[in-house]
Formats: C-alpha cells, sequence, structure tokens
C-alpha cells in the first residue's frame, strides 16, 4: 500500500517539518493524525487540510507525557480505525556551550528529542506488532551524525534517536513484525527551530549559517513521502537532506 489512505500520526505537527509533512501526505490521499502543545496551529492546519479535500484530526499533546502519546493513537485508531506510520518528529534545539551549563535545557531537550520518541515508540509498538505492519520515521539530525560546537546535547540526542532506530529495524526484523524504520537527518531548514536558541551568541551564529543556507521543510517533506511511498518489503533507513552548498 502506498500513501494512499495510509493513517499517518504526526507529531511536532503545529510548525515546520511536520507541518509541511502533514500536508503533503494529506494531499496524496494520507489520513493525518496531528499533535503538539499548541492548539490554534493544529486546529488552523487540520481545517486547511480538509478544505483541500484531505482527511485530518489533531490532538494537544506534550510528547514528554507517555499517556498523551498513547492518546493520540487511540484517536488515530478510532477516527480511521488503524495506524499504518508515526513520524516521531516533535523536537527542540537550544544549543549552547556546555561550559555554559544550561542543565534545564539539557533536559528540555533529553525529554523532548529523545524520551518523546520513546513514549511514540510506547504506544505504537504494541499496535504495530499486533497487525504485523507499521512504519516509524523520526526525524534525527545531522547532529546525530557529526559533532558540532554548541550542539553536544541536542547531537546526543540525536545520536542516541539513530541508534534507538537501527535496533528498532534489526529487531522487528529478527521478529517478524514487518515494521519499517526510516530515520531522517536534515542539516539547514527553514523552521522555527532556532527560536529555542538562548545562548545569545550561538544563536547569532546559527542564524547567520541559517540566512546563508537554509531550504525549506518542503524538501523534508518529499524525502518522508518517498519512504512511506516505498513497498512494504522495502526499508529505505536513513536520509540525510540539506541544502547543497551547505558544507555540513
Ligand atoms: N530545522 C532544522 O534545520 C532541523 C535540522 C535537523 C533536525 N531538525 C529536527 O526537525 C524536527 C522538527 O523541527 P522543525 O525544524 O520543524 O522546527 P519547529 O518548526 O520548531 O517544529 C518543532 C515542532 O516540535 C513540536 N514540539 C516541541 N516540543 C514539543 C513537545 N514537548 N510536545 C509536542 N510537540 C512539541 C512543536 O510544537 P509545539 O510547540 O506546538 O508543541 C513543533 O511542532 C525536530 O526534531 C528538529 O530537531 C530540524
Amino acid at each position: 500500500m502506498a500513501i494512499q489512505d495510509k493513517v499517518v500520526i504526526i507529531t511536532g505537527a503545529s510548525s515546520g517539518i511536520g507541518e509541511v509533512t502533514a500536508k503533503l501526505l494529506a494531499s496524496k490521499g494520507a489520513k493525518v493524525v496531528l499533535g503538539a502543545r499548541r492548539e490554534e496551529n493544529l486546529k488552523t492546519l487540520a481545517e486547511s487540510i480538509s478544505q483541500e479535500g484531505g482527511k485530518a484530526v489533531y490532538q494537544v499533546m506534550d510528547v514528554t507525557d507517555a499517556e498523551d502519546n498513547k492518546k493520540i493513537v487511540e484517536l488515530a485508531k478510532n477516527e480511521f480505525g488503524k495506524v499504518d506510520v508515526i513520524f516521531l518528529n516533535a523536537g527542540l534545539m537550544p544549543n549552547s556551550p556546555l561550559s555554559e551549563l544550561k542543565s534545564d535545557e539539557w533536559d528540555r531537550m533529553v525529554d523532548v528529542n529523545l524520551k518523546g520518541v520513546l513514549n511514540g515508540l510506547e504506544a505504537i509498538l504494541p499496535e504495530f506488532k499486533a497487525q504485523k505492519s507499521g512504519h516509524v520515521v523520526t526525524t534525527s539530525s545531522v547532529a546525530g551524525l557529526k559533532a558540532y560546537p554548541g550542539g553536544g546535547v541536542y547531537g546526543a540526542t540525536k545520536w542516541a534517536v539513530r541508534d534507538l532506530m537501527e535496533v528498532l529495524r534489526i529487531e522487528s526484523a529478527q521478529e517478524g513484525t514487518n515494521i519499517r524504520t526510516a530515520t531522517i537527518y536534515p542539516a539547514a531548514i527553514k523552521t522555527e527551530l532556532l527560536e529555542t536558541i538562548t545562548d545569545e551568541q550561538t544563536s547569532e551564529g546559527a542564524q547567520q549559517m541559517y540566512d546563508q543556507y537554509q531550504i525549506g521543510p518542503d524538501r523534508v517533506a518529499n524525502v518522508v513521502a518517498f519512504a512511506i511511498d516505498q513497498p512494504e518489503d522495502t526499508n529505505v533507513t536513513e536520509f540525510t537532506i540539506g541544502p547543497t552548498t551547505q558544507p555540513w
């Protein structure tokens, strides 16, 4: 089954990569289930998808809350009868030098970027195991592939997601559950992500770099759609995607 009629849960759907991916998948016939904290954004997005003839529902959720993750899976099942894909995409990037000791931000990144993905897996794996099919897509980052100053904790969460996803792929193959995985590693993509940086110097540096290189989130959405569109017996595991001109 290609994208048409697939039920796709998307976390972090209220802006950026998640929002644009929801629009694209809905335009290709997917039934999308949108999750994030900002209700107004989710409502507007769901309405605009419906106006275009697509199918979308939403739930206000915080990915750090395990129950919220279970509730969005329930919502998808109640509205559309099943879940085919979960795109665990919510994240934040308050980068800073480790020596600044912004430990509250470290905790937040671990809670959202890593524990948020684990909460999503806890909610969805029983469904995917039972139906013996399913697709887990996550947004890691090029920061999950290589180290850079200021990105110590952000990168650590994204490296962790990379490892988790590879283990999930191997275990799913061994267990015969047919669960597919795709991990996306974006470079500089124009979204609201930089707004989470509180360290002034890091913020200025990141903004300059993004102003020079950034490309739109639709480019990432295309890659997510490609992964989902593959035949069920085919797993495209990893994609790095970024501006041609950026030497990431
Ligand atoms: N933009 C880039 O250059 C880039 C590069 C590599 C990787 N990424 C990754 O791409 C993913 C999407 O980010 P983006 O670039 O599209 O930035 P964005 O526009 O800031 O989107 C982040 C999304 O995550 C959601 N979110 C944050 N905390 C949440 C929480 N506790 N519970 C539920 N949702 C939460 C936000 O929604 P609410 O605030 O409404 O909750 C928002 O929808 C992130 O994982 C990010 O690390 C981005």
